[in-house]
């Protein structure tokens, strides 16, 4: 049986309610598809108050802190030690479509390391939760790595590149998709880096990779499936939580598909 910490229960407490204002503004934002106008504004505002919401609680509880926010940017805190990274909702464009899969993220880094992690999937009501040595929950579930070791086996889960994003990064975004779908069972694109990395934890998907990401789509993420006991690394050996660039896996999988990754990145380069 899990036992949150103080910590956890702040962290939580803050995405459940920011979760409550998503799920009311979701029910809206379902009505608005059909207007001529779109739901563009109207997602925007929801992103912003639920940021607002985390901002709010985490500052009241743990003064001092300081944040990372999607929305906000840096906020310094007074102690220097703690900063939260937070994405209000992961997953926009599939709330702005009507799609129930978002989710809030919140992590903790201390001491520049990441030491914990709250993703809330508002529409389900999963609070995935994970804090350094501590391991990884899903309510009273404790969460692990998927223990599949074959590639032939595995679902491996992914990001796509989309309009405005560079010629270069979808040619690599194919390269790698087509090394890996001739070897894998199956490829998923659900549209939430942070679920996605949850789903990782709770050995759902073997594996997940994705480029050009931001702290804030990951942080919680990696504590998860950390202490999930998998392996988190960045793709080309870089600063994981700048380049964004991640592969999470377990220990087995995880160098066959970044053997693939990097295969197709020096196909590319080949060209
Ligand atoms: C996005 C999601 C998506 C990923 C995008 C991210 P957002 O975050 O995590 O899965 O593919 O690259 O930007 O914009 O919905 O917070
Ligand atoms: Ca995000
Ligand atoms: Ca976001």
């Amino acid at each position: 049986m899990s036992r949150q910490s103080p910590l956890i229960t702040v962290m939580v407490k803050a995405a459940r309610a920011a979760g409550r204002g998503l799920a009311r503004d979701f029910g809206e934002v379902e009505n608005l598809q059909v207007s001529r106008k779109g739901p563009g504004d109207f997602v925007t505002n929801a992103d912003h108050r639920a940021e607002e919401v985390i901002y709010n609680e985490l500052s009241r509880a743990r003064p001092g802190y300081g944040f990372v926010m999607e929305e906000r940017g840096v906020v310094e805190g007074t102690d220097k030690t703690n900063r939260f990274i937070v994405d209000p909702l992961d997953g926009t464009l599939n709330f702005m479509h009507g799609i129930p899969h978002f989710a809030v993220s919140i992590a903790l880094e201390r001491e520049g390391e990441l030491y914990a992690g709250v993703v809330y999937n508002v529409i389900s009501g999963d609070i995935y939760w994970a804090e350094r040595g501590q391991g990884a929950w899903l309510e009273n579930w404790r969460l692990k790595v998927a223990t599949r070791i074959k590639l032939a086996n595995a679902v491996v889960a992914t990001g796509t590149p989309f309009v405005g994003h560079s010629p270069e990064r979808h040619q690599l975004f194919w390269a790698e998709l087509s090394h890996l779908t001739q070897e894998t069972s199956g490829i998923r694109r659900f549209g939430s880096a942070a679920l996605d990395l949850a789903y990782v934890a709770a050995g759902r998907f073997d594996g997940f990779w994705e480029r050009n990401l931001n702290a804030w789509d990951i942080a919680a993420g990696i504590v998860l499936v950390r202490e999930a006991g998998g392996v988190v690394q960045e793709i080309d050996g870089g600063e994981l939580l700048k380049t964004g660039n991640i592969l999470a896996a377990n220990a087995s999988l995880s160098p066959k598909i970044l053997s693939r990754l990097k295969a197709a990145k020096k196909r590319i380069e080949d060209e």
